[in-house]
Order: structure tokens, then C-alpha cells, then sequence
């Protein structure tokens, strides 16, 4: 397949950096992602924009192929779109030899927009759309994930209509615990009890319409713990193993997503009292490691999937937006308001996630100043800290972020690690237009990714 040919011709001119750190620079009060000045970025493109660095991008496609190539090699990645689709990042993955999981119809359009051919697209989800199945079948996807016992028989009645074999491989629940998001649990809307899949391959593997090829289990997002890893391959090789004995013999094993991100990773250092699923103590080599170990107790070799999201692109983006009001209360704490809350980070409130955050207009001055930072929605809930939390005497985020003591009005406030799960997951609750996304390239420019909203589109869909 063309994409390992360019995955090696790429290996010799990367040189990996180790994180997004490496690549902002802190010069004279201005501060430089790869090169590109990121005070003229807000100016040019005004607050709030996301900016992503192409080079970090590149380094994170390559850099897992890299660590496999002496671990186990027969891997593919996929980039799991629903991390952030954006159809430039999505080009520069497969230009870079990752392949795309997607998630619903919508996510398949797009992959195929940027360039991803069927083949190289796994299809996912609990609710996949009728149009969606239809879609996957009549272009021969990769593979198709089946969720439940009805979306098989939906998968097979079209298959039959378009005449085709379509291959399949069935999602299962393994009960394996995740520590921050969890998805691998039979309490969960997601995928197979493990007695049904069995019984839903042998129904596959005699029918003329499927074909089953692989099997998929996703155990969680922001995974901390080798032995969720462990537990979670060492299920699915148990089923790869006795399928063999049964007569199915499947091509694949998909692991799904789950490598965690450092949320605290930041030029500066701002890092208190932050919870350690934000800053994890595993490493990449030994979760790899540890899902190879159970991948050599197959009977004979299978391909390792990996769908990965947060890993790809969370320490890509960085996020400008500008403090826009400010006061004093009668506690002596101080707010600051930004121009961007939950309508852009909506994770801030969902999964109370941590970002590091930088006064970019004052880089150099101390960040040793308490404040209270909001959003601009109009709801309580729009805070950078965990309201709920401190209620309940038990928050997950600081109650405070540390700023330079002047930090006002007009300054640029820099969220790092921003890429994953926030421009996808962005609202235009209480009318605010989308940001835009520019891109720092890989030869030292900018060039916009994603227009910012104006005020004409938020009313361009509604019937006037
Ligand atoms: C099926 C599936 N695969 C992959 C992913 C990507 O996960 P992550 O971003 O944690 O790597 C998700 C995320 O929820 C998912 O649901």
C-alpha cells in the first residue's frame, strides 16, 4: 500500500521532538510557534483563533511507527476523526501514513473529501445512520465495526442489495475498567457482551454477505494504567484464539484509542494542584510494549489497529483568547473574563479538563498571581475551575490560575493542548461565531485551515 512506502521514505529527514514545548519559542516578550509569531497570528486573525503547529502533527503520526518498527511492525493507525476533523489535518495524516476511523456518515464524507480511499477507512459507532452503512458497503470499506446484533443484519441486507461482501469486525466489551473515560464496559451503550459476539461471528462467517476480519474493543479515552491495556488485548487475543480453533480466522485486532496526552506540559510553569490523570505517569513505549506482549500469545499473526484521537493532535493546537472584562470581589478575589468559554472547550465543564494557560501579552512576567478565570456564556457553569466541585469540598480543576499580577483587559491569554475533543465538539450557544484555525506549516507560514464564523452565518441556515 502506498502509505507504508511513504511512511518509510518520510522516517530520515523527521527529527522527533518530544513535545509541543520544543516547538514555542519565548524571544524578546514575543512568543513563536514553529517560527510563526503568535501576538501577530491574534492580531491578523483576532481572538479567539486556534493555532496548530504542522510539524508537532507530523512528528505524532510518524513517531508511534517509528517506536513499532522495532516492537511489532504489522500495526496500522488510524486517526479517529472525531478528534478533530478538520480536512487539512486529516490530509496531512494520510499524507503521513495514518489511516481514518470515523464515527458516523458525516465523518465518512469527510475522509473521503481529504483524500482517504474506502480501504483505508474503519467505520465505528453505536448509532451509525442507514446512508452511513450504505455508504461503507457500496465502497467496499475497510472494515465496518458492528455494534449490536441489528446493525449486523442491517450490514448483511445491503450488502445482499449491492452485492458485495462486506467485511466486518465485531466490538466488544471486554469489562475492562478505565480510569477517566471508560467505554469497555457492558454498562456503557457500546459494543458486544463477549458471549453474543461469538455467537454473531459464527452467524458472520457463514454468510454469503460478510465477512468477518478482525475484532475491536475501545477501552476508554486518556488511558492511565498499563493493566487496562493488558487486561483489555489480553481479552480480545483469548477470542482471536478460540474463533481459531472454532474456524474464524480473523486478520486484525483493533485496540481502539486511548494513549493518553500530558495536559501539563507547558513552556511555563503553571502546574498546580493539577489531578494526575492530567498528567499521566505511563509512557508510550510501555503501553505499546505491554499490548504487544499479549499480541505474541495469538496462535499465529495478527495485525495491530490502533485508532488514536488525543494522542495525534491534543498538543498541536494552542488556543489565543483575550481577556475582555475584569473584577474585583468583595473576597478580594479577582475574575478575569475571557472570549472564549465552554462554547469552544466545552470539555472544560463535561470532563472538568485541564489546559494550561499563559499570559502571552505578559510572557515574561511572573505567572504568580491567583485569578478566577469565566467564559463569556451567559451560564454559570462557564468557568475555567470546577464549580460543582468546590461545592462539594472535591474539584477537579484548581480553584485558581496563575497569571502576572497585571494580566487585564486586552491581554492574550494562550491555552496549550487544545487540539483534540474542542473545535469538534464548539457550539454557537449564545450566538457566538465559531473561531477560525490557522495553521503554522511545516515551512514557517500560516495559512488558514478553517475560516472563523461571521455574523451572516449565524443566521445563513435559518429561514428568514
Ligand atoms: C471507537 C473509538 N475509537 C477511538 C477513539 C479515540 O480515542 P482517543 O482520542 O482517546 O485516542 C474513540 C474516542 O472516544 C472512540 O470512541
Amino acid at each position: 500500500m502506498q502509505v507504508w512506502r511513504l511512511k518509510s521514505d518520510l522516517f530520515h529527514i523527521i527529527i522527533f521532538m518530544n513535545s509541543i514545548n520544543d516547538h514555542i519559542t519565548i524571544a524578546s516578550g514575543k512568543t513563536y510557534l514553529d517560527n510563526v509569531n503568535l501576538g501577530e497570528v491574534a492580531e491578523k486573525y483576532r481572538t479567539p483563533v486556534f493555532v496548530f503547529s504542522e510539524k508537532r502533527i507530523i512528528e505524532n503520526a510518524l513517531s508511534l511507527y517509528q517506536l513499532a518498527k522495532d516492537e511489532y511492525d504489522k500495526i496500522t493507525i488510524f486517526y479517529a476523526l472525531k478528534a478533530n476533523s478538520n480536512i487539512n489535518i486529516l490530509r496531512i495524516f494520510r499524507e503521513h501514513g495514518v489511516l481514518a476511523e470515523v464515527v458516523s456518515h458525516g465523518e465518512l464524507y469527510k475522509a473521503m473529501k481529504a483524500g482517504y480511499k474506502p480501504e483505508e477507512i474503519v467505520f465505528n459507532g453505536p448509532g451509525k445512520y442507514i446512508e452511513g452503512l450504505e455508504t461503507a458497503v457500496k465502497k467496499g470499506i475497510k472494515c465496518i465495526n458492528i455494534d449490536s446484533e441489528y446493525e449486523m443484519e442491517i450490514v448483511r441486507s445491503l450488502s445482499k442489495k449491492h452485492g458485495v461482501k462486506t467485511r466486518v469486525a465485531m466490538r466488544i466489551v471486554p469489562e475492562v475498567e478505565a480510569q477517566v473515560i471508560e467505554t469497555g464496559l457492558s454498562w456503557t451503550k457500546f459494543g458486544l457482551e463477549i458471549d453474543n459476539a461469538f455467537e454473531l461471528y459464527h452467524k458472520a462467517g457463514e454468510d454469503k454477505w460478510l465477512k468477518p476480519v478482525g475484532i475491536h474493543s475501545h477501552l476508554g479515552s486518556q488511558i492511565l494504567e498499563l493493566d487496562t491495556w493488558r487486561r483489555g488485548t489480553r481479552a480480545l487475543v483469548d477470542m482471536v484464539n478460540k474463533l481459531r480453533s472454532e474456524g474464524i480466522k480473523l486478520e486484525h485486532i483493533n485496540m481502539g484509542g486511548g494513549f493518553p496526552n500530558d495536559y501539563t506540559i507547558s513552556p511555563i510553569d503553571v502546574n498546580i494542584d493539577v489531578l494526575d490523570k492530567f498528567k499521566p505517569s505511563i509512557e508510550e513505549k510501555p503501553i505499546f510494549q505491554t499490548i504487544v506482549d499479549q499480541l505474541k500469545k495469538t496462535r499465529y499473526e495478527v495485525e495491530l489497529y490502533l485508532e488514536l484521537g488525543r494522542r495525534l493532535i491534543a498538543d498541536t493546537g494552542i488556543l489565543l483568547m483575550k481577556v475582555i472584562n475584569q473584577k474585583t470581589r468583595s473576597n478580594g478575589e479577582k475574575w478575569l473574563i475571557l472570549d472564549g468559554g465552554f462554547n469552544i472547550l466545552l470539555s472544560t465543564v463535561l470532563y472538568k479538563w485541564y489546559y494550561p494557560m499563559i499570559n502571552l501579552s505578559r510572557i515574561e512576567e511572573p505567572h504568580d498571581h491567583p485569578f478566577r478565570i469565566g467564559g463569556p456564556i451567559c451560564d454559570t457553569d462557564d468557568a475555567f475551575h470546577d464549580l460543582e466541585g468546590e461545592l462539594e469540598n472535591d474539584p477537579h480543576l484548581p480553584r485558581y490560575r496563575y497569571l502576572p499580577e497585571k494580566t487585564e483587559p486586552g491581554d492574550i491569554i494562550m491555552v496549550l493542548h487544545v487540539g483534540a475533543y474542542t473545535i469538534e465538539e464548539a457550539s454557537n450557544y449564545n450566538s457566538l461565531p465559531r473561531p477560525p484555525m490557522v495553521l503554522a506549516t511545516k515551512e514557517g507560514g500560516v495559512r488558514l485551515i478553517r475560516r472563523g464564523e461571521t455574523l451572516e452565518d449565524l443566521v445563513e441556515k435559518e429561514m428568514l
